[in-house]
């Protein structure tokens, strides 16, 4: 086979096989392929597009790219949940411990924050002495101690996908479905996943702005997934405002304590609210529950019994992580400068542009802009108003934490043009406005390819 036949042939509209795509991931697997040949390749796949066999045989070359997880040895049915970014997105660190109190395993492979989201890796590494770095035997030991388990992935997990990003990003060729569910789901399912849930976010904060694109991707990902004979939902859920009330890294992590612990606070009742119905198609999907519903009434059950909490702490605990700072969670709190930045007229807070607000955390500190840049563990926002809350001039809106003084100034003006107050409530949205399971991702992506 010859790489330049195979990018004439998708540069003239035709179809690779699973054959072609696999010859073409093992070169940038093994760096065997040139990087400008396989730019080429990308951006023939980008304009021509993926057919969803295609995408199919993409993600699971990619996924079976480089060394896999094998969670059969946990002796215990394997779930994970994937979001596609946000702000204040923290759900992780609830729906794994709750998935895994429901007697599941969690081994969640996840990455850092770039750009205008956070990662889960970052709020992770501000609890101190917390190793993301574990090669598959730990994290396979972590996972037979607490159920659940939250690393980076590993130089030898799909090297295909870092070959091919770093190239899409530096040609342009991020932008397209078959490219970003093979680059995603190989990820997810080299862990060897049975069922997986998908948090595809909409509005504002989400990563794909249109929703007809967030639609398509999302039942993209689901009938791909099954496809790979991983079960799979979608679940197309709000990132119009903040997801509750911090946004940052450390007070990230101390908002899910709070929750773990049962305490209730108004602000963070959309991440409880999501983290059981997420949980809850965990658990249903990992068949420990007849439905979704019953599913989440599990996870409650096991938030309120604390046993959530308990795997937390072991998780932490056993990937070296000092839990004492959890006695005081705003003692340990400890940001450079602080700001309380006040409504600056009466009304209601109307709209959100979450993308700004993304980027006012990131630029307070918490955040990176290009990757390997470090991050400051006590920088974020906390928001004292939600969309639709009635503000009165001079009440607190926000707290600002960041890095140092000089750094406070940027982010408030981001926040002020961001921030819409308005004398009319806005409309509400719902927290999940539309579900993809198996069969109705199929029958979208049928239509979308009959329109
Ligand atoms: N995140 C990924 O991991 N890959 C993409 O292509 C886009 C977002």
């Amino acid at each position: 086979m010859h790489t330049i036949d195979l990018i004439r042939k998708k540069r003239d509209g035709g179809t690779l096989d699973a054959r072609e795509l696999s010859f073409l991931v093992a070169g940038a697997a093994d760096e065997s392929i040139p990087p400008e040949q396989l730019a080429a390749w990308l951006m023939a796949t980008w304009l021509r597009g993926l057919s969803l066999e295609e995408t199919r045989a993409l993600t699971i070359a990619m996924r079976d790219s480089g060394e896999k997880f094998d969670p059969r040895t946990l002796g215990k049915i394997a779930v994970d949940k994937h979001s596609t970014g946000g702000v204040g997105d923290k759900t992780s660190f609830l729906v794994a411990p709750l998935a895994a109190a429901c007697g599941l395993a969690v081994p969640m492979i996840s990455g850092r924050a770039l750009g205008h989201t956070g990662g889960t890796l970052d709020k992770l590494e501000a609890i101190p002495g917390y190793r993301t770095a574990l090669a598959l035997d730990e994290f396979e030991a972590v996972l037979k101690r607490c159920g659940a388990s939250i690393v980076s992935q590993t130089p030898a997990l799909v090297p295909a996908d870092r070959v091919l990003y770093a190239l899409r990003d530096r040609t342009g060729t991020v932008e397209n479905p078959g490219l970003i569910c093979a680059s995603i789901l190989s990820k997810k399912l080299a862990a060897g996943l049975n069922a997986l849930v998908l948090d595809v976010k909409t509005g504002s904060g989400a990563f794909l702005r249109k929703r007809e694109d967030a639609d398509y991707l999302a039942a993209l990902m689901v009938a791909t997934a099954e496809a790979a004979g991983t079960r799979t939902a979608a679940l197309m859920t709000d990132m119009s405002q903040p997801l509750g009330r911090m946004a940052g890294n450390w007070i990230e992590i101390a908002e899910c304590v709070e929750l773990l612990r049962g305490e209730r606070r108004a602000g963070s009742e959309d991440v409880r609210e999501l983290s059981l119905l997420l949980a809850g198609w965990m658990i249903h999907l990992g068949g420990k529950a007849d439905t979704p519903q019953t599913g989440s009434r599990l996870a409650e059950a096991a938030l309120l019994h604390g046993s959530a909490l308990d795997i937390f702490f072991r998780m932490v605990e056993a990937q070296s992580g000092d839990i004492s700072v959890f006695d005081d969670l705003k003692g340990f709190h400890k940001p450079g400068a602080t700001e309380v930045m006040e409504a600056w007229k009466s009304g209601y807070v109307a709209e959100m542009d979450t993308t700004a607000l993304g980027w006012a955390v990131q630029r307070l500190g918490a955040g990176r802009e290009k990757a390997g840049e470090p991050v400051d563990p006590h920088a974020g926002i906390e928001f004292h108003a939600k969309r639709g809350t009635r503000l009165k001039k001079g009440q607190p809106f926000a707290t600002l934490y960041a890095t140092k003084r000089e750094m406070l100034a940027e982010p408030a003006e981001l926040i002020r043009k961001a921030v819409t107050i308005a004398e009319a409530a806005p409309d509400t949205v719902p927290l999940i406005d539309w579900i993809f399971t198996k069969d109705s991702a199929e029958a979208y992506l049928a239509s979308r390819t009959r329109s």
